[in-house]
């Protein structure tokens, strides 16, 4: 199964502990950390059934266009993959961008696509997602035969949070005002964008949706070698907890991600520990 670099890591664990081997395309920082087609076409083989994708992305913000889905559509289509489609941040979507999902534009291909409320209603830990299945479900008997007898072994989601799925979905939608200018996301999304591209040897691709940031350290500057030293290191000295790139199934120590969901002042805080941090770090 082609799980993308960096991904949301439970794809990765997920693929791996179902029996399946999980192999990574990358997603390129120098564009916009869209999927490097090339890359995912140079890892099919005759034994690859699924195309994983998240979009849009965790962690690198990451919002794929029509042509991008498009490219990737092809290559399904070409090699007949199933395509799982992780959909949990579209309606986070900032820029005045479009969420396309990808199963629109692929109705003769069987996809999964996964969405839910914890992250559009800020309601994570009431358990309340979904999966949609579409396309050519001839191809998936003996997986949609194994939902079933998951989901009957399950019983069924938390009911009393249930109850509230109809009113999320069709009331006012009060994430709509956070992600326009003014709105939280959106501003806390500018100020650690510049925020940490204004510190040496620290750089950052603008994330287009969801809440994070995928920023670029300078190992060469920094000497770095580990990023989970380096992640370390920063918590021990000034209290900062970061996730290292490499909890991502990124295979270089050059990445961090934050969640910038902190306000301004929390994220100008760490911004200026970390900016510290770095005029003397060497690994
Ligand atoms: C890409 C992605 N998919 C799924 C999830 C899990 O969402 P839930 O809270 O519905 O389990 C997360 C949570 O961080 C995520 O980032």
């Amino acid at each position: 199964v082609l799980v993308p670099s960096p991904d949301y890591p439970l794809w990765t664990a997920c693929v791996n502990l179902a029996g399946g081997t999980a192999v990574h395309y990358v997603c390129d920082e120098e564009s916009e950390w869209y999927p490097d087609i090339d890359d995912m076409r140079s890892k099919i083989t005759d034994r690859t059934v699924a195309i994983v994708l998240i979009n849009p992305n965790n962690p690198t913000g990451a919002l794929y266009p029509k042509e991008v889905l498009q490219q990737i559509v092809d290559l399904a289509r070409e090699h007949q993959l199933m395509i799982f489609s992780d959909e949990i941040y579209d309606r986070l979507v900032m820029d005045g961008l479009q969420h396309v999902s990808i199963a629109s534009m692929a109705p003769d291909l069987f996809c999964v696509t996964f969405s839910g409320l914890s992250k559009s209603h800020m309601i994570a830990g009431y358990r309340i997602g979904w999966m949609v299945l579409s396309g050519n479900k001839s191809i998936a008997k003996d997986y949609i035969e194994g939902i079933n007898m998951l989901t009957n072994m399950r019983i069924c989601s938390n009911v009393p949070a249930q109850s509230i799925v109809q009113t999320a979905l069709g009331g006012h939608q009060s994430v709509n005002d956070y992600i326009v200018p003014g709105g939280r996301l959106y501003e806390q999304r500018e100020y650690i964008y510049n925020a940490l591209n204004s510190i040496p040897g620290v750089t950052a691709v603008k994330p287009k949706a969801a809440f994070y940031i995928f920023p670029k350290l300078d190992v060469k500057k920094f000497n770095i070698t580990d990023d989970e030293q380096f992640a370390l290191d920063l918590l021990h000295d000034k209290r900062i907890l970061i996730t290292r790139g490499g909890g991502f199934n990124w295979h270089e120590p050059d990445h961090f991600r934050i969640v910038y969901l902190p306000r301004i002042e929390v994220l100008r805080d760490a911004t200026e520990k970390l900016t510290d941090f770095l005029s003397y770090y060497r690994q």
